[in-house]
């Protein structure tokens, strides 16, 4: 099998990158090791930037986003009780889009299915060949047999995890780490969501965030140790702690209910440095990851696909300089993100045995709730406005 762009991983970034190349006519196969239920089961992010409606409306995958997300026009910050709203919309001119990545994994399948054998599922053993030569090539495994895809470039979209970052030799790359030492415990309920936007909230017990995926499914996440198991959060214990670190008149108007989705992910910031090594270049978490706080890592792997795929259009007319810039376009882009996202994960967290740095959080919320300045900064960043990244 010969294509144009070998894509490993059918996330995000790996399914808009295959559309969007689909829709420059250049030809595409995407490896994924998961079921395509198992990958639209997956209950992750659910924020979108501007510039993300914008990609995903651009791939033409967008009908169903508009006619069933929400959009907002602010956030509430609480600290200890006290809340304040970040208006975006005055502070900006944009808000941002309400819509879950499991919808956008379900519509850029729908796309791409379409385009039969360009998809393939339960790809498995997938390994990476020569990609710093001419002829790159992929081979996997299905269904007992193996398949050799050779390619004109590979594009590594496979997560923290996947197979292609861990394919570059160790003395090619560079990364920056950063541990955060807890977790959130997130739970999805058939309830309507506790307020009309998110609200994010520091408490001395904890980090709090209401979210919501539709006006009658809401998402919520609370801060936990990291050694906590799920078996320690019946959903009793969850709500009555959820209702303690939020402000008081919302935890009044909390409805509850059975949790149909409860899991409990780790946090912290990581950056591999470069993007690209010769024929393959990585995109997405497979390069980056960043605290959830300021919902920003779905944001990066669309805005990933969306260079890499008009890189890939403009090597095809004869221009490279696209592919040149790629890693440090994106770089600039992805540093601001891990920049703002653990600066709000500080902001908003408990740290234990830190009476100095709680003292300079109840400070930095005082100066946003009281500083135009300052809940400007904090509202570019969260709808991704990043003057002078790509
Ligand atoms: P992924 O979505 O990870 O997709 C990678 C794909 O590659 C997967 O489908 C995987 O099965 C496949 N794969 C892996 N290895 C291989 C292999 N060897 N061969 C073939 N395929 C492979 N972001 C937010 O903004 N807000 C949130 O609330 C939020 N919550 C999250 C919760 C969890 C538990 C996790 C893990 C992430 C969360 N994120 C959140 C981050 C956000 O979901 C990711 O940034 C986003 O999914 C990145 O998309 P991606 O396509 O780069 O990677
Ligand atoms: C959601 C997740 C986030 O990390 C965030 O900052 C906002 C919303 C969510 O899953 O809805």
């Amino acid at each position: 099998m010969r294509t144009q762009v070998a894509i490993i991983g059918g996330g995000p970034a790996g399914l808009l990158l295959s559309q969007l190349l689909h829709l420059e006519g250049i030809d595409n196969v995407v490896l994924e090791r998961r079921s395509r239920a198992y990958v639209e089961g997956r209950i992750r992010a659910g924020v979108l930037e501007p510039g993300t409606v914008e990609l995903l409306t651009r791939a033409g995958v967008a009908e169903r986003m508009r006619r069933e997300a929400l959009y907002h026009d602010g956030i509430h910050l609480a600290f200890d009780g006290r809340s304040t709203r970040i208006d975006f919309k005055a502070l900006t001119g944009t808000g941002v889009t309400v819509y879950g990545q499991t919808s956008i994994t379900e519509d850029l399948n729908e796309a791409r299915t379409a385009a039969i054998g360009k998809l393939v599922f339960e790809a498995e053993d997938v390994a990476l060949h020569d990609f710093n030569g001419p002829h790159p090539s992929v081979t996997y495994r299905r269904d007992g047999v193996t398949h050799e895809l050779a390619c004109d470039f590979i594009a590594g979209c496979d997560g923290s995890h996947g197979v292609s970052r861990a394919s570059v030799p160790e003395r090619a790359i560079r990364i920056f780490e950063r541990e955060v030492p807890f977790g959130w415990l997130g739970v999805l309920s058939e309830t309507p969501p506790v307020a009309d936007e998110l609200i994010y909230a520091h408490h001395e017990r904890g980090f709090a965030l209401c979210s919501m995926r539709s006006k009658t499914r809401s998402r919520y996440y609370v801060q936990c140790p990291l050694t906590d198991s799920l078996e320690a959060w019946p959903d009793a214990r969850f709500w009555d702690e959820l209702k303690r670190r939020i402000p008081k008149e919302d935890g009044a108007r909390l409805i509850t209910g059975p949790s149909v989705e409860k899991s409990i992910a780790p946090l912290r910031s990581f950056v591999a440095e470069p993007m690209q090594f010769e024929r393959l270049f990585l995109a997405g978490d497979a390069a980056h990851i960043v605290p959830p706080t300021g919902a920003k890592g779905l944001n990066l792997a669309c805005a990933d696909a969306g260079a890499l795929a008009a890189a890939f259009a403009a090597h095809y007319r004869g221009d490279d300089s696209g592919l040149d810039t790629y890693s440090e376009r994106c770089l600039k882009r992805v540093w601001r993100a891990v920049r703002f996202s653990w600066w709000y994960t500080a902001l908003t967290h408990r740290f234990d045995d830190d009476p100095f740095g709680a003292r300079l959080q109840q400070a930095e919320f005082e100066m946003i709730a009281t500083s135009r300045a300052a809940a400007t900064t904090l509202a570019e960043n969260y709808v991704g406005i990043f003057p002078g990244a790509a």
